[in-house]
């Protein structure tokens, strides 16, 4: 009789069963196989500790395998580990809401749960549309990214990463951000496009275009942006997956902004990297809209998993975490590292810049020609892979975007690699 495979050694596998992301299988090299994790780092089974440089795509907050987040999902477990959210509801998505909404800028007043960032965004562009807005088209920033279902896919404008789906995406307006030095070429297309008056949502990426580029930008043009969206009654939409919780130092960074969008997309790091979870919260005005005695005005929109009890219980435990002072301690401990590196190293005439958001550090190398795909990045992830840190470059960009329990020695460690690149490298 056969049986199912039994979880076993990793060397008796044949790992090509799994298809997986982002990933050309017929050149890439096989998939590191992880077996544990602990603090910063990620174990393989053959025993290579990986410095996790990157918080494993931008999810972990405190650490690998935190015990106290661990500890509060096997608590969940044993309680009530799913419901379904509709006609139903349970304590731990109403204390996740409820903090969060404590959390945010002021001005939220509702909380609508997915399972990942392209849903948290996705949902904020179906609210957006359906709630009104005085147009049909959507505004966003050229280069942008906001995950990859088909309204996250369009809401970025015609990219690298969407290119196979184009004729499959809705229209929208893209324009310049406002990038240091070119905030008025920003500010001159986001007024032309203005002027048409087809606008019903503007979405954007706070501060800084996350898989884009990591590219910064100015936070006072941007407030102005949303400002005259919101006078026009156009619904403006923060996509805060990546830089929410802490990220770019604040909470979140519409924290530094002179403006609060109307929707606020939430996902990455909210459950500290343990479970999926998306969250967009929404000021009254919006969830009012939707406020009819004909369901079918309701949002009609969910997923099977939304407001899974142990997603919201890890990020619970993981908010908790984020609170505490010595987390706070940490981030600005991190900022510091990465701008005492900056002035040392921005000026390097093998680097077009070296900037710092927060707990982001990014710098873009001189190449000939940049792509994503340029052949710089397999050389550094090579590189840093021998060194035991775990790094994903932007084709020439290379940014550091660690779990906020990294040390100062594990960070200089990562400096001196990167050090490496541009001192010993031809
Ligand atoms: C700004 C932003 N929005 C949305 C997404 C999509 O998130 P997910 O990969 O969880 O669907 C990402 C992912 O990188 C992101 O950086």
């Amino acid at each position: 009789m056969e049986t199912i495979p039994s979880l076993g050694s990793w060397a008796l596998r044949d790992l090509s069963c799994v298809w997986h992301p982002f990933t050309q299988a017929k050149t890439a090299s096989p998939p590191i196989p992880i077996v544990k994790s602990k603090g910063a780092y990620l174990y393989s089974e053959s025993g290579e500790a990986y410095l996790d440089a990157i918080a494993s795509w931008w999810v972990n907050l405190h650490g690998h395998a935190h015990p106290y987040i661990a500890e509060k999902i096997a608590e969940q477990a044993r309680d009530l580990e799913h419901v379904l959210f509709t006609g139903f509801t349970h304590p731990q998505a109403i204390v996740l809401a409820e903090r969060l909404l404590f959390m945010l800028p002021r001005g939220y007043s509702r909380v609508f749960y997915s399972d990942n960032g392209s849903t948290a965004v996705e949902v904020a562009l179906k609210m957006a549309f359906q709630a009104k807005g005085n147009g049909k088209k959507l505004l966003s920033f050229q280069e942008a990214y906001h995950g990859d279902t088909f309204g996250a896919m369009a809401a970025a404008g015609k990219t690298h990463y969407n290119r196979p789906f184009w004729p499959y995406l809705f229209q929208v307006h893209s324009i310049p951000p406002p990038l240091s030095g070119k905030e008025a070429e920003s500010w001159k297309a986001f007024e032309a496009t203005m002027g048409a008056g087809e606008i019903a949502a503007f979405i954007f990426e706070p501060l800084i275009q996350g898989a884009g580029g990591m590219r910064l930008h100015c936070g006072k043009t941007l407030a102005r942006m949303i400002e005259v969206c919101q006078a026009q009654g156009i619904i403006t939409i923060a996509d805060e997956v990546m830089t929410g919780f802490g990220r770019t130092g604040p909470l979140f960074a519409c924290n530094q902004l002179d403006a609060t969008p109307d929707l606020l997309c939430l996902s990455k790091g909210i459950t500290g990297g343990f479970l999926p979870l998306g969250a967009t919260a929404t000021k009254e005005f919006i969830f009012n809209a939707f406020l009819s005695s004909d369901v079918t005005r309701a949002f009609l929109h969910g997923h099977s998993y939304t407001a899974n009890p142990l997603a919201c219980a890890a990020a619970n435990a993981s908010l908790e975490l984020l609170l505490q002072p010595t987390c706070t301690a940490a981030r600005i401990m991190i900022e510091s590292e990465h701008r005492q590196f900056q002035r040392q190293w921005k000026k390097h005439p093998k680097l077009i810049r070296c900037d710092v958001l927060g707990t982001i550090l990014v710098i873009e190398y001189k190449t000939d020609g940049a792509s994503y795909y340029h052949p710089l990045k397999q050389r550094l992830v090579d590189f840093f892979r021998e060194q035991g840190i775990l790094i994903r470059p932007l084709g020439n960009v290379l940014y550091l975007l660690p779990p906020y329990c990294i040390t100062r020695e594990e960070l200089q460690k990562i400096y001196s690699t990167i050090a490496i690149t541009l001192e010993a490298w031809s």
